[in-house]
């Protein structure tokens, strides 16, 4: 997972290389390069870390050429080096790749036999000394990417610049995204259109097993049998502008506080204030009576977030869910009914797991759902259906406004599917709908809790492990809780369904491990409150969440309660999310770690 960019231009290419890099680092930031053509041959610069690292390193010896291509990179095969840094290259040619070339090994050897030296451990320099190969043995370069593209297992997205072929970019993709971009007398490729965005905004998304032969007036496009495919070129809405963390010190910081508004915005998208009802933005092309059984499928957070929706589809519209992580669902060759639905969810809309798990739905004909926050994405373009969230970008690797933003929409469908199964009645929508309608205002109300929060989290900065415990809905909160905590501050963290609790992790309690109960004011509570008072009996150190009333219950046995507004009890987790995110934030940020891009991650995981 990583991000690729190349330029046909007409002037030189190195800094709008660069620029673009900026927009791609959401899918890794372990090293970066760009190459250009200059003269007769292919000259690079790279370098370990992140871009920035790069962009000193052009400064202090800059690089010329009309044509380039670029590359930051998550490593997948060798260290994130230098050498294992891309463009990888030969005299001939120069290849970036995201994806991961699974038979690499094979053809490592086989070019080695042939006298090939490699320079890196990547599975990427294959690709170059395979194209090479075919180049010495008096191939096109055309033709050498078609001989070398069949051979090629796994998943990859290329651009490829050749020696002294100063109007000549070959791209190709199998299962990892890549856009053609159309300029004016230039011609680019792309990871995204959000690479491509301050280039152009005329778009060709190629299509699975494509690749692209591009000059800078035209592109053309051949599909898998080397026929050559009619690719629509679309106007893309995504925005040139570089979102910045306007005076926060963490993109993450200014996510979190945007939440009222996104979360507002998505909900005008899906609920019609003033009559207090659901209004989905487009008819569904299947109708709720009709599905047996929905199932979720999503990574990380945003299996959280499906987590969460499993309790509301199942109580609101008694519709039975089944929730899977992306990277099992197709695998386990489950049962499938024609005609189910299938939900996805996904911020990005390119993650790899998810993508292969609604093609999987797809082909066993169950109706596919996605809810995703980058329109323009892989995911919302194969959806059978789409529900965009507004959460706007988000650029800080751990996902907070996206998380509530699709919990939003996800509470609006699932009040849809029961009103539409005849389990809601008019005035239960109405409720529900209210209490959807007061989450902005309460969400800015949990903001409040920020400077206690910011005081607890020296506390919590100073431990080796955390355990996060709720119930109901606030049980995939829990989890998601601790995967907060642990992506960004890197301390071990785990989440457990509070009943669970003595069934093995209460072993690890003692005072030196910080318990986070996240407990609001529902009929489950009082059922929580027994939990955490076991916890408290051998001495762990209780943050209770939770409102006004169950303070003034509980809050004796905990050394710190966060308290939260009252409100309804179906949509806690919208607003309990807050300090959640709040307490991981403020850790990680004392501790000092890279908050926005912590180490070993990616924002986008477009590989398996
Ligand atoms: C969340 O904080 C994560 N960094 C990660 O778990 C993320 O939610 C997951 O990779 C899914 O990404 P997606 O929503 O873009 O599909």
């Amino acid at each position: 997972m990583c991000g690729i960019v190349g330029i046909l231009g007409r002037g030189p290419v190195a800094d709008r290389l660069i620029d673009s890099l900026k927009r791609l680092e959401y899918r890794g930031y372990d090293s970066a390069g760009i190459g250009t053509l200059k003269g007769n041959h292919i000259e690079l610069r790279r370098a370990e870390g992140k871009l920035r690292n790069l962009e000193t390193r052009v400064r202090c010896h800059p690089l010329s050429g009309h044509v380039g291509i670029g590359h930051t990179r998550w490593a997948t095969h060798g260290k994130p080096t230098e050498h294992n840094a891309h463009p990888h290259a030969t005299d001939n040619v120069a290849v970036v790749h995201n994806g991961i070339i699974e038979n690499f090994r094979e053809l490592r050897a086989e070019l080695k036999q042939h006298g090939a030296c490699f320079a890196s451990e990547t599975d990427t320099e294959v690709v170059a000394h395979l194209i090479d190969s075919y180049l010495k043995n008096g191939c096109s370069p055309q033709d050498a990417v078609k001989a070398s593209l069949p051979r090629l297992v796994g998943a990859f997205a290329l651009a490829i610049l050749f020696k002294g072929q100063h109007d000549l970019m070959i791209g190709a993709r199998k299962g990892s995204p890549l856009a053609i971009g159309h300029g004016e007398g230039e011609m680019y490729l792309g990871s995204d259109a959000i690479a491509l965005a301050p280039l152009t905004d005329l778009i060709t998304y190629l299509e699975d097993g494509d690749w692209a032969v591009l000059n800078r007036n035209f592109a053309v496009v051949y599909d898998t049998q080397g026929t050559v495919a009619r690719r629509e070129v679309v106007k893309s809405a995504t925005s040139s502008v570089l979102v910045d963390k306007a005076n926060y010190r963490h993109f993450m910081a200014k996510e979190i506080h945007e939440q009222p508004e996104v979360i507002g915005q998505t909900l005008a998208h899906y609920v019609d204030i003033a009559n207090e009802s659901v209004a989905l933005p487009q008819e569904l092309p299947f109708n709720f009576n009709e599905i047996g059984h929905i199932s979720i499928t999503a990574c990380g957070t945003a299996g959280y977030a499906g987590h969460i929706a499993k309790y509301w589809f199942e109580r609101l519209a008694r519709l039975p869910v089944e929730l899977d992580v992306a990277s099992e669902f197709r695998y386990r060759e489950a049962p499938m009914r024609k005609g189910d639905l299938a939900v996805f969810i996904s911020q990005s809309g390119e993650t790899a797991d998810t993508l292969a798990a609604l093609r999987y739905a797809k082909s066993q004909g169950l109706h596919t759902l996605s809810i995703v926050n980058v329109q323009s994405s892989t995911i919302a373009r194969e959806s059978g259906t789409v529900l965009q969230t507004l959460a706007g970008p988000e650029i800080g690797v751990a996902s907070t406004k996206a998380f509530t933003c699709q919990l939003v929409v996800l509470a609006a469908l699932a009040v849809a599917a029961g009103k539409a199964r005849g389990e809601l009645s008019e005035s239960d929508e109405i409720d529900l709908v209210r209490a959807l309608i007061e989450i902005p205002r309460l969400v800015t109300a949990a903001l409040a809790s920020e400077p206690q929060i910011e005081k607890l989290a020296r506390d919590i900065a100073k431990s080796r492990d955390v355990l996060y415990l709720g119930r109901g809905t606030s049980f995939p909160l829990a989890l998601e809780g601790a995967l907060k905590l642990k992506e960004i501050s890197y301390i071990h963290a785990a989440g457990y369904a509070a009943g669970e609790l003595k069934h093995g992790p209460i072993a690890l309690v003692d005072e030196s491990v910080p318990v986070i109960v996240i407990a609001p004011c529902d009929r489950l509570f009082e059922k929580t409150i027994s939990n955490m008072q076991e916890v408290a009996a051998r001495g762990g150190k209780i943050i209770l969440i939770t409102d006004a009333s169950g303070a003034a219950e509980v809050s004796k046995d905990a050394l710190a309660t966060i308290v939260l507004p009252k409100m309804g009890t179906t949509f806690t987790p919208i607003v309990y999310a807050i300090p959640v995110q709040l307490l991981a934030y403020h850790t990680a940020s004392l501790m000092g770690t890279d908050v926005d891009q912590p180490r070993n991650l990616a924002k986008s995981v477009t590989v398996e």
